[in-house]
């Protein structure tokens, strides 16, 4: 019974500590500030672990489709080069400022699988500047995407120039 109320009374100063520190405005929001390594560790483990455990149901259509690909070009250059940029262009002002900062998605492609960076560009990844594109896009519009970031870690600024010439039309950001 002693050690209930020892750890009911820890639990208390434990969560009226929590929320003092909520109330006392010491914790800076800013953008600029960045994580201390606990932080840092918690949050990134916390995403690692909460997409992981979401991927089961979801299943990649065949990526290699080259039609597939110049519609991805053209909906990623429309929706994802602000804040991730693309081969061959400078980062623009928006992406200089985001913090976390917004990863390139050519060595994401490399290391990460369609289903996760399906998962990641449907549902976005809350409070970081990654939104759900799955609120406004079905899912066959997100698959082209994908499809085309399984090229995207072969293109240099030339390269990419030249596919996205050739993509004109294609893709429901076809202008
Ligand atoms: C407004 C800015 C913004 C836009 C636009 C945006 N993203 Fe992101 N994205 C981010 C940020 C910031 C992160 C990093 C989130 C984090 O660190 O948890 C991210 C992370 C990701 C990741 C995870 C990569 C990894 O290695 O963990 C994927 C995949 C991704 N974005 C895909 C896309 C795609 C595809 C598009 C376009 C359809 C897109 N994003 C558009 C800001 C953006």
């Amino acid at each position: 019974m002693n050690i209930l109320k020892s750890v009911l009374a820890i639990m208390l100063v434990f969560g009226i500590a929590v929320i003092g520190f909520a109330y006392s405005g010491i914790f800076n929001v800013a953008a600029t500030q960045s994580h201390d390594p606990v932080s840092s560790w918690l949050l990134e483990t916390t995403r690692e672990r909460s997409i992981e455990a979401r991927l089961s149901d979801i299943q990649a259509p065949d990526l290699s489709d080259e039609k597939l690909r110049l519609a991805g070009i053209n909906d990623f250059d429309s929706m994802c080069t602000e804040c991730h940029t693309a081969p061959g262009r400078p980062p623009s002002s928006l992406a200089k400022g985001l913090n976390p900062p917004a990863p390139d998605l050519a060595e994401a492609a490399l290391e990460e699988s369609a289903e996760m960076l399906f998962w990641v560009t449907r549902n976005g990844i809350r409070m970081t500047g990654m939104p759900s594109w799955g609120v406004t896009h079905d899912d066959d519009d997100i698959w082209p995407v994908i499809a085309f970031l399984q090229v995207l870690p072969d293109l240099d600024g030339y390269s990419y120039q030249e596919m996205l010439e050739s993509a004109e039309g294609e893709g429901h950001h076809a202008e």
